[in-house]
């Protein structure tokens, strides 16, 4: 949580004195919103781990060296060349291996060695903050932030819904069909954390600025060296799955399941973790991004960190392979490398492309990362226009289409979405957290609360 300039501190003293007795809940701010940890507070006997939002962003820029990004001193061929049939295989070009474990060092610095429940993810590390979260993650009130670990609910009916096209589904798990919903929590660490931090004030209000003849938010874009990291646990029970035994559990206050349905009611259960999601700036690549991904494989690892087996790395979208251009015409990918050796249920993204275990598989990382834009105009949010389709639409991954050429298309910042259709959004730098923290600040100043969370 924030602590408040002592100027906002006795404000809102005086708000509460003349109010507080008429309305105690009324007239919550937009920062009381934006720095909150949890939709829910933990009930007053709770004594298990409590989440904390680590938002003491650093005040100026961190910068990288060879001992804090290593990853950065190892040359993955990220080029194309269409005389190969296809970029070199993970099993021939050891350093995409080095690469993702490198950046999977970096992680696991300080970390417990089973990431036990207690611990969680520690975001300080020997005194120091090294990691940082997104703030507006506990306003919505279905998927918010819950008190445990600060874990949020993918599910995806909802946008869905939002979007009034058929869903494709974000995160799902083969037989899906019976429900096991997503949560999941990510990270910034400090070199990322300065460009969050350049964008929010203590109000919790985005800070919109025009540099270089770009608007976008302060700060924008991350710098080399930011490394992102998503924890991604299953409500999938492990006996179901036979390589998630020895997957660590963790407490949710996730919601309840009542028949095939889960309830805006929510109560502590177990979830395991399944996919760990890292994304790097390095400005060699094309996108100046690097994602990858590991799963969760029991092979009697000695620590939980040895069970996380590599699944791929993504540094483009192939625009030269289908669905972005005919199959006829279509190449082998060039800009995702996977590994193919793992031995357990795997699935990647659309045609050689990589997504993780629990991603949609008609997608791919930087497909729909690509996507993550924001309305410029800040408070007129117009449902569908706000952001390019990035969960979904008719024959994504399918068939050759305009909506897929604009999908699959390698950019950067500052470009638009490919196509043309999204002109003066403001581009995030791949970040869907800050997407979606932007639009609950949305939300927030047209309602100035959230809506109620309501079962279907
Ligand atoms: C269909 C869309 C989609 C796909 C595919 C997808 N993600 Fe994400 N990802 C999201 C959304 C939405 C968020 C923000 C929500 C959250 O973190 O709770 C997110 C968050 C993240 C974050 C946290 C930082 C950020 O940008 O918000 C990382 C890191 C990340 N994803 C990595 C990956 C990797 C690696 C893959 C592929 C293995 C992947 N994602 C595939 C939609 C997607």
């Amino acid at each position: 949580m924030k602590n408040l300039p002592t100027m906002g501190l006795s404000l809102a003293l005086v708000l509460v004195t003349s109010h507080a007795l008429a309305q105690p809940k009324a007239h919550q701010s937009s920062g009381d919103w934006a720095w909150k940890d949890a939709v829910q507070a933990p009930p007053k006997n709770w004594n298990g781990p409590t989440f904390t939002l680590s938002d003491q962003y650093p005040k100026t820029q961190p910068s990288c060296n060879a001992t804090n990004c290593p990853w950065l001193n190892i040359a993955i061929p990220m080029g194309v060349n269409f005389d190969q049939p296809e970029s070199p295989s993970w099993e021939q070009e050891q350093r995409y291996q080095q690469y993702i474990m490198a950046i999977l060092d970096y992680v696991k610095r300080g970390q417990s060695a089973d990431l036990n429940n207690n611990d969680g993810f520690q975001t300080n590390i020997d005194g120091e903050d090294r990691w940082f979260h997104i703030p507006w993650m506990a306003f919505d009130q279905r998927t918010g932030r819950e008190f445990v670990h600060g874990l949020t609910n993918e599910r995806t009916a909802s946008l869905g819904d939002f979007f009034g096209k058929p869903w494709q589904g974000l995160h799902s798990l083969p037989d899906s069909s019976a429900g096991y919903e997503t949560w999941a929590v990510g990270m910034y660490n400090d070199i990322g954390a300065y460009t969050i931090g350049q964008g929010w004030d203590p109000a919790g209000l985005p800070v919109i600025s025009q540099q270089n003849g770009i608007t976008t938010t302060k700060g924008m874009p991350f710098a080399e060296g930011t490394v992102v990291v998503k924890f991604l646990f299953s409500t999938v029970p492990p006996s179901q799955v036979a390589y998630l035994q020895g997957s660590p559990k963790w407490q949710a206050n996730r919601h309840r399941q009542q028949d095939k349905q889960y309830l805006c009611q929510r109560q502590v259960q177990d979830v395991h973790l399944v996919q760990v999601d890292v994304a790097v700036v390095d400005k060699r690549s094309p996108t100046r991004w690097v994602y990858g991904t590991f799963a969760y494989i029991n092979r009697n690892g000695a620590t939980v960190w040895d069970n996380l087996q590599p699944v791929g790395l993504q540094w483009g979208m192939d625009p030269w392979t289908f669905p972005a251009v005919p199959q006829a015409a279509s190449l082998p990918v060039q800009q995702s490398v996977l590994n193919t050796q793992i031995r357990a249920f795997e699935h990647f993204g659309c045609n050689g492309r990589l997504a993780g275990p629990v991603d949609n598989k008609q997608s791919s990382c930087l497909s729909c990362h690509g996507g993550a834009y924001a309305n410029q105009a800040g408070a007129t949010f117009e449902i569908g226009s706000y952001s390019p389709p990035i969960f979904g639409f008719d024959g994504l991954c399918t068939q050759f289409s305009q909506d897929n050429v604009n999908y699959f298309q390698t950019t950067q910042f500052p470009q638009d979405y490919s196509g043309g259709n999204y002109p003066n959004l403001m581009n995030l730098d791949t970040s869907l957290q800050m997407q979606i923290a932007l639009q609950q600040w949305n939300l927030f100043e047209q309602a100035g609360q959230p809506a109620q969370c309501e079962d279907k």
